[in-house]
This record gives structure tokens, C-alpha cells and sequence, in this order.
């Protein structure tokens, strides 16, 4: 994956080289890749080819980390620290931080238009369509606005899901289809189970980062802890209290596993990711 996205992103010393310096500052040498690792498992359950995953996965990760440049920018939770370095903005500027987000967002379009990634031409431009849906206002930047509206406030429970769902749901649920979408067609059922597994671990991938922020220390984070509380943020942990915030996650974990459960053993690696997004510990 890390060769894969040198090799998408834009030389360092092509101008405009500090714009491009930044894009890779905020994409190389860091993250979980936990979306890319995503994408490869549902891309295994449709026999896909790894080399399609690749460039699906690529793109994910590109908007992903735009949108952690653009979360941790001072208008949004102005955060000084990602991935165990000076977040974009503070390494570079805010200006530069903007137009990182602005770039990659595209780049990741157009390397799933440069690319094959189905059989033909119509699954492809549906591909498209998933990843702009779950990028846009009815995903992440959507759940992103409510995160910010929400300060301060007290979320009912089906709020807050709904903003989690969002926010980081969305980008977590197009990284499972896009990654099975490479392969061969699933049929319908397969289809929606994978669907429901890709929405339940999203879920609770919001879930534990909200206890890890509440519960794990700044050094194994890589990023600030203790800063939704700080923040006033509604979170699982602000609701449900840290151990009901758990008892959620190992409960979303049973239902991912449950989802897989007609699958053989080409959800091996799908089950995994469920587990290591529950028991994570950065
Ligand atoms: C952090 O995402 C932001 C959320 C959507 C919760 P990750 O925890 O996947 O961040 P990296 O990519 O590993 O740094
Ligand atoms: C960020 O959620 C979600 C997105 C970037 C879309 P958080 O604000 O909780 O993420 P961290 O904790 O800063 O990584
Ligand atoms: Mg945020
Ligand atoms: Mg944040
Ligand atoms: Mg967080």
C-alpha cells in the first residue's frame, strides 16, 4: 500500500513542490491503513485482482487522509499532533493544509478514472459514484457538519450513531464495496451481508476511537488524547460511559462476525479486521 500511494501521489520535486511536499507529509509514512485492509478482505471474499484492490484502496486512503488534514485543521478540531508528527497545518500552513484536502480529494477520483478497476465500463462508473456518495454532504463531510454542530450538545443514541455512520462509517462501508466491487459480481445476498458487516465495524471503529480517546495515552495514539472531553464532543464514552461504550463495540463485533457467518473461508481475513478494529489499542 505504501509503495502503491508513493507512486500515485505526486513527485516531491514537481512544482508545485510544497503543496506536494504536504500531500505526501499527510498520506506516506503512517495511519492503520485499516480502509486499504478493508478493501484487499472484501476484495478477497469476490476473488478480486490484488492489483485492482490496490488502486481502490489508494483512492480511500487519499480521502481519508484529506479528511484528517481538514479534521485536525483549527476551524474543525485544531489538533497539533496525527500520526505521531505535527499535523499538516502545523508542519506547513493552514493555506497549504486546505489545498492538500483539495488536491487529494480529486487525485483519488482520478486514479480510479486512469485505472481498470471492474470487468466494465458501467461497474466502474457505479464505483465512482460509491466513492463520491460516502466522501460528500450524505457521508464523511456530512458527518463531519454534525460533528461540529454537535459541540456541546447531548445526542440521543440514534444521533449520535447517525453522525458515526457518517462521519466515519461511510468511508469504512465504501472501502469493504469498492474492495468486493474489483471481483466478481456478488450476488445479492452476499452482497447485502457484506454491506451490513461493512456498516457494523464502521460503527465500531468510531466507537472504540472514541474510547481510545477517552482511555489510551497521546504516545500510543500518535494523536492528542483526551481531546473529545476537552472538546465537549458527544461521543459513546460521553453517553454510554467508557464500559457501556466497550460492551457496544463487543457487541458490533458479534454482529460483524454474525453478518460473515454463511461465508467460508475467504472472509478469514474480513473476520480479522473485525476483531483488530474491537481490540485495537492505537
Ligand atoms: C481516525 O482514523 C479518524 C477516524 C475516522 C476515527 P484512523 O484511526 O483510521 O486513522 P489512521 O489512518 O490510522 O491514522
Ligand atoms: C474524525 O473523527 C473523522 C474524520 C476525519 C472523518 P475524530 O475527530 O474523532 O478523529 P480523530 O480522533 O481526530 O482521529
Ligand atoms: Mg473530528
Ligand atoms: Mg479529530
Ligand atoms: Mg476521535
Amino acid at each position: 500500500m505504501e509503495t502503491a500511494l508513493q507512486r500515485f501521489l505526486p513527485p516531491p520535486e514537481i512544482v508545485p513542490e510544497r503543496l506536494h511536499r504536504a500531500m505526501r507529509y499527510a498520506v506516506l509514512g503512517g495511519g492503520k491503513r485499516v480502509r486499504p485492509l478493508l478493501a484487499f478482505a472484501a476484495g478477497e471474499l469476490a476473488q478480486a485482482d490484488p492489483a485492482r484492490v490496490e488502486i481502490v484502496a489508494a483512492a480511500i486512503e487519499m480521502i481519508h487522509a484529506y479528511s484528517l488534514v481538514h479534521d485536525d485543521m483549527p476551524c474543525m478540531d485544531n489538533d497539533v499532533l496525527r500520526r505521531g508528527k505535527p499535523t499538516c497545518h502545523v508542519e506547513f500552513d493552514e493555506a497549504t493544509a486546505l489545498l492538500v484536502g483539495d488536491a487529494l480529494q480529486p487525485l483519488a477520483f482520478q486514479i480510479l478514472t486512469e485505472n481498470v478497476v471492474a470487468d466494465d465500463a458501467g461497474t466502474q462508473l457505479e464505483m465512482l459514484k460509491v466513492l463520491a456518495l460516502a466522501s460528500g454532504s450524505r457521508g464523511m463531510a456530512g458527518g463531519q457538519a454534525i460533528d461540529l454542530a454537535s459541540v456541546g450538545k447531548t445526542l440521543s443514541l440514534p444521533e449520535l450513531e447517525f453522525m458515526h455512520i457518517h462521519k466515519t462509517g461511510a468511508l469504512i462501508r465504501a472501502a469493504a464495496v469498492l474492495g468486493a466491487r474489483c471481483g466478481r459480481g456478488l450476488g445479492s445476498s452476499e452482497f447485502d451481508r457484506l454491506e451490513r458487516y461493512a456498516k457494523t465495524v464502521g460503527l465500531a471503529f468510531q466507537v472504540v476511537d472514541d474510547v481510545l480517546d477517552c482511555e489510551a495515552s497521546t504516545a500510543t495514539l500518535g494523536k492528542t488524547a483526551g481531546k473529545d472531553a476537552a472538546q465537549a464532543k458527544p461521543t459513546y464514552v460521553s453517553i454510554l460511559g467508557l464500559a457501556g461504550a466497550r460492551e457496544l463495540a463487543e457487541e458490533l463485533r458479534a454482529e460483524a462476525h454474525a453478518a460473515l457467518a454463511s461465508f467460508g473461508g475467504d472472509a478469514a481475513r474480513l473476520r480479522a479486521l473485525a476483531d483488530f478494529i474491537v481490540l485495537r489499542r492505537f
